[in-house]
């Protein structure tokens, strides 16, 4: 009989799922029965935009976190697919920091030339998974929202992408239902452009915060003030930004700080992380962690240690986004196409405590980010995954790191180069801090007139020098 595997999710892990299958076929060998169910109506997951908040048209919780002028804030050079690079999608050199609606159409872009939008099942959401012992199958139900039809059916694998930034953290803080302002998490935030003028409080120390503060100091806010718990960011901010410690409490507009000093707001924004959170699934079966690199209870980062059938992408706190997701996708295949084996119960725990013993031994970005490169490599090293330069994509990391500390508004006009095919990127034809425009025409346009008048004037002096 033909296996059947069930994919939660059509994000940059799902989609990854869906390749490596389609990979195996085009080589001859045989897949099983492959569905793919995706509660919204596109793919991409995070990248597929939502203008809408809170519940989307269907009355499901919206997934993606992003808004509306959300760039990459890690080079495109770092989560670069391995088998489908930015040149052969775009034809000619792009920038390393493009806007969402670029990266999404990168995605896309490999997973139509795939064909594989046959496997998925768009608008239908998993309602619940449950695993019966006597047969080793799982019963899926879903939900067809066009229809509200319901539906079970069996499987011999479940693969989990369903994402881990969706369901917001959102901590209590004494007095903050009296602030009588704009308020909440960064699930909701969709554009800064009404921050103008504003004094905006951000809660949080992490992407998130960062981000969304240096996009209201870019749409004009009068001032950016954010609040940590752990410790600072610690960028040079420019006039206008400051970090101060948490928040003791709200009284009204005003919020106390830890160190005694007090501000006014009109906007709080809470920055404060997601969860890992599968509604879908039986406490038994769901991943339950906090948000960081080597979630407990994964064989290799991908296996469920309670059960050999079910597998889980994407589920690390992510310095490599696209190209791990495969590494994990094609490693998970070839469990399931019988070509690599799992491990005892006990050889799985043993792995998973020696990567626990390095995680913990972890002391800095640069270790953290190493890791993650060993876990990629570990997988690649089994599979048929193209192997790329891990040590250069780190290196990459670093240098992002050090120009952001250079100077937090001006990273993202910094360029690398690829690993996968050598290509420098070009220089975006505006610089981010001035680019209003954040859509795919704009951002693939030529230069604009004023550059290209520059670039002319550049020309005739260097040939009147000559
Ligand atoms: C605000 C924000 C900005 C980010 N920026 C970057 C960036 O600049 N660069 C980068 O590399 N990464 C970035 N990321 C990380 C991002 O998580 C990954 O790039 C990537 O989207 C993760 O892919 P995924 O498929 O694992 O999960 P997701 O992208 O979250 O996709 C999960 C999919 O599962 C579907 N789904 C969920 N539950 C169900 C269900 N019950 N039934 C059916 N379908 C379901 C969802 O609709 C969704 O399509 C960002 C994340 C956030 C939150
Ligand atoms: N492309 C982009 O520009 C962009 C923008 C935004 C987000 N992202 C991505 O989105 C993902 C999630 O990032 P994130 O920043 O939302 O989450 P995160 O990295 O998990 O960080 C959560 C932050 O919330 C803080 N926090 C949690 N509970 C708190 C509490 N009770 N009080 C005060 N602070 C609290 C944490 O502080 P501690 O350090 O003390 O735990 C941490 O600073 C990342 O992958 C990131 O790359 C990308």
């Amino acid at each position: 009989m033909t296996q059947r595997v069930a994919i939660i999710g059509a994000g940059p892990s799902g989609i990854a799922q869906l390749r490596a299958f389609d990979s195996a076929k085009k080589s001859g060998r045989e897949i099983p029965e492959i569905v793919c169910f995706e509660k919204q109506d596109d793919w991409g997951g995070q990248w597929n935009y939502n203008w809408r908040s809170g519940i989307d048209k269907y009355g499901e919780p919206v997934h993606s976190s992003m808004y509306r002028n959300l760039w990459s804030n890690g080079p495109k050079e770092a989560l670069e697919f391995a088998e489908y690079t930015f040149d052969e999608h775009f034809g000619r050199p792009i920038s390393s920091y493009p806007p969402r609606a670029v990266l999404w159409d990168y995605i896309n872009g490999r997973a139509e030339k795939s064909d594989v939008k046959k496997h998925v099942r768009f608008a239908t959401v998993v309602r619940w998974i449950d695993f019966d012992e006597s047969t080793n199958l799982f019963t899926v139900t879903t939900e067809d929202l066009k229809t509200g039809q319901t539906e079970t059916s069996e499987f011999d694998h479940v693969i989990v992408g369903s994402g881990h930034f969706s369901f917001p953290n959102v901590p209590d803080f004494k007095g903050i239902e009296t602030f009588p302002g704009e308020l909440m998490h960064a699930h909701d935030f969709r554009g800064a452009e009404r921050l103008a003028d504003k004094d905006v409080l951000l809660i949080g120390a992490s992407y998130s915060a960062e981000d969304i503060g240096v996009q209201s100091f870019k749409m004009g806010a009068r001032s950016v003030t954010y609040s940590y718990r752990s410790g600072p960011m610690g960028f040079d901010w420019p006039e206008g930004i400051e970090e101060l410690p948490l928040i003791d409490r709200f009284e009204g507009s005003t919020a106390y700080f830890s160190n005694g000093m007090s501000r006014s707001f009109d906007t709080v924004i809470l920055c404060t992380g997601y969860l890992h959170h599968y509604p879908f699934l039986p406490s038994d079966l769901a991943l339950d962690s906090p948000n960081n690199v080597y979630p407990d209870t994964l064989y290799r980062g991908v296996v469920s240690e309670n059960n050999d059938s079910l597998y889980y992408l994407g589920a690390q706190d992510q310095w490599f986004t696209f190209n791990m997701f495969d590494a994990q996708a094609w490693y998970v295949r070839d469990l399931i196409l019988g070509e690599l084996t799992i491990p005892s119960p006990s050889e799985q725990r043993e792995s998973i405590d020696a990567w626990l013993e390095r995680f913990n031994a972890i002391e800095t970005a640069e270790d953290e980010v190493k890791f993650q490169a060993d876990y990629i490599r570990d997988l690649i090293e089994l599979t048929d995954y193209p192997m790329f330069d891990l040590d250069e994509v780190t290196r990459t990391f670093m240098a992002w790191k050090t120009d952001k500390k250079k100077n937090i508004l001006t990273y993202r006009d910094k360029v690398y180069r690829s690993v996968m095919t050598g290509t420098m990127a070009d220089k975006h034809h505006t610089p981010w801090l001035s680019e209003l425009d954040d859509s795919m025409e704009r951002y693939v346009s030529a230069a604009p007139r004023e550059k290209l008048e520059d670039l002319a004037s550049n020309e005739h002096s260097k040939s009147s020098k000559a």
